[in-house]
């Protein structure tokens, strides 16, 4: 890390998310009295944010609050605090637990029914009864109390995501020297989009307590400032700095994309072994083990454009009988927010598409698509997008989506091709993607004829484009560029 980078980063850090970087599960029965090691396994997270923060915590010290989600997480905290990670113990890990009426209003309510498809423009699916907003501030009460035991007058510290708009305000009142980073990973809505929002201009008070509030995009950054300039009556909003003041506080706006640990990515391809993970994800669905694989890679959420793209395959194989037992696609997905009637809804629909395309399209010698929930490891991840000959990463709207990162990293062999949904956080960062319109079926199968079929200097120099503009969005940038927005 350079001196001035360096230079950047507060001396210690609280870090807040909802999910946390470290879990612990019981590995038997629990017994009674001392518990050992033994008797508990500790799961590493694997998503976005711990992969960026985990290693920040592990210089800096200092504390990360995160919802006590694991089955033995109170049970070896002591006082709710955890050393992590394990046998290093860099940091503290504080526990929020979290009752089922807390849970329900606070993450299956507002968060994921009424921010979520707010921010992913689908304000047909907000549903916001009155216990989600209770739970939602009341759970953002019990955060922000919980920093405040941890913090000294001048700290610094990072909330993380929709989750926690209403915190900051909190924290501020207690700490007003303190400085407040939050980072919004999911899209930030025009403000036409944003007048669904109930309670919007509560949100937009909480964030306002932030010296600085990071968005993926310029776009996500502009939006904010506009919903805040017509939303928030007392606020005085500069719309070409991204400057907001308001109750004493100045708030930047800043563009930050998040990219990917390139790296750790890049040695997971490289160490994997790409035979076994075709006969793994493969099976015997098909006699030619080698067959060219197309892949997607996204929880079951209505955001990701999954059946858009498995009508695509089916417009493809319909208008180009040749192609028929030419590729399989491999479906990886990853049941997700299962307390949500929509979400529930929308598997079962992936499931039923899958079969549908499989019966009309397969033979005895030819599966068309693989659809698998299997956890995978991080290992056999990067050996799967490795195997991967095309990867389709279509949402309808996305902050960023990092697969679209990480394919092309692991892609190391110097092959493969993205098709890109214009409509992600990725498309405004990454050079040699093919784009689509994720609503065109038509288009979304274009452009996987196109990938398929790309001659391979075509197919190398798009590869090589791809990564040059993954590694300089690395997410050891992320971290510093965001700290250098911050108050000096
Ligand atoms: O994209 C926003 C996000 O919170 C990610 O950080 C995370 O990977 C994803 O959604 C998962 O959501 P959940 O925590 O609800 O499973």
């Amino acid at each position: 890390m350079s001196q001035s980078s360096a230079d950047a980063l507060p001396e210690s850090l609280v870090v807040v998310s909802n999910r946390q970087p470290y879990s612990h599960e019981w590995t038997a029965d629990p017994v009674e009295g001392a518990i050992t090691t033994d008797d508990v396994a500790v799961t590493t997270a694997t998503g976005g944010v711990t992969s960026a923060l985990d290693p920040l915590m592990r210089s800096l010290g200092g504390t990360w609050v995160a919802w006590a989600s694991g089955d033995a997480d109170m049970a070896v905290a002591d006082e709710g605090i955890v050393a992590v990670p394990p046998g290093e113990e860099s940091y503290d890990l504080k526990r929020v637990p979290l009752s089922e009426a807390e849970i329900e209003g606070y993450y299956h309510g507002y968060a994921n029914q009424v921010l979520w498809p707010l921010c992913h423009e689908e304000s047909g699916r907000i549903w916001a009864k009155p216990t989600y907003w209770e739970q939602y501030r009341a759970v953002n009460e019990r955060f922000a109390e919980a920093v405040r035991e941890v913090t000294d007058p001048e700290d610094t510290v990072w909330f993380q995501d929709y989750h926690f708009a209403l915190a900051p305000r909190r924290v501020r009142a207690a700490r007003p020297d303190a400085t407040l980073h939050h980072f919004w990973h999911i899209p930030w809505p025009a403000p036409t989009v944003f007048d669904h929002c109930p309670r919007g201009e509560a949100v937009l008070d909480g964030l306002l307590a932030c010296d600085v509030v990071g968005f993926h995009t310029e776009p996500d950054a502009d939006h904010f400032c506009r919903c805040v300039e017509a939303t928030v009556p007392d606020a005085t909003v500069d719309l070409d700095d991204g400057v907001v003041r308001y109750e004493g506080t100045e708030t930047r706006a800043v563009a930050n994309p998040l990219g990917i640990d390139v790296d750790g990515v890049r040695s997971r391809a490289e160490a994997s072994d790409t035979d076994a993970v075709r006969r793994q994800m493969l099976g015997d669905t098909v006699p030619d083990p080698s067959i060219p694989v197309v892949l997607g890679v996204e929880r079951l959420d209505y955001s990701k454009g999954i059946p858009e793209r498995i009508a695509a395959l089916d417009h493809l194989w319909e208008r180009r009988p040749d192609l028929r037992g030419a590729f399989t696609y491999v479906q990886k997905a990853s049941r997700t927010r299962e307390g949500i009637a929509d979400y529930r809804r929308y598997r079962q629909d992936v499931v039923a598409e899958m079969q549908r395309i499989n019966e009309r399209y397969g033979t005895d010698d030819w599966h068309p698509a693989v659809y698998t929930e299997r956890r995978l490891s991080a290992e056999t991840l990067a050996g799967l997008y490795r195997v991967a000959d095309v990867a389709l990463v279509t949402p309808h709207r996305d902050g960023m989506n990092l697969v679209a990162h990480e394919y092309p990293t692991a892609c190391v062999d110097g092959d493969g091709a993205l098709v890109l949904s214009e409509l992600a956080g990725a498309a405004t960062q990454l050079d040699g993607a093919l784009t689509v319109n994720p609503h065109d079926i038509a288009e979304i199968a274009d452009a996987l004829e196109r990938a398929l079929e790309l001659d391979e200097r075509d197919r190398r120099d798009r590869l090589g484009r791809l990564q040059a503009s993954i590694e300089a969005l690395d997410s050891t940038n992320w971290v510093e560029r965001q700290f250098r927005a911050g108050p000096d």
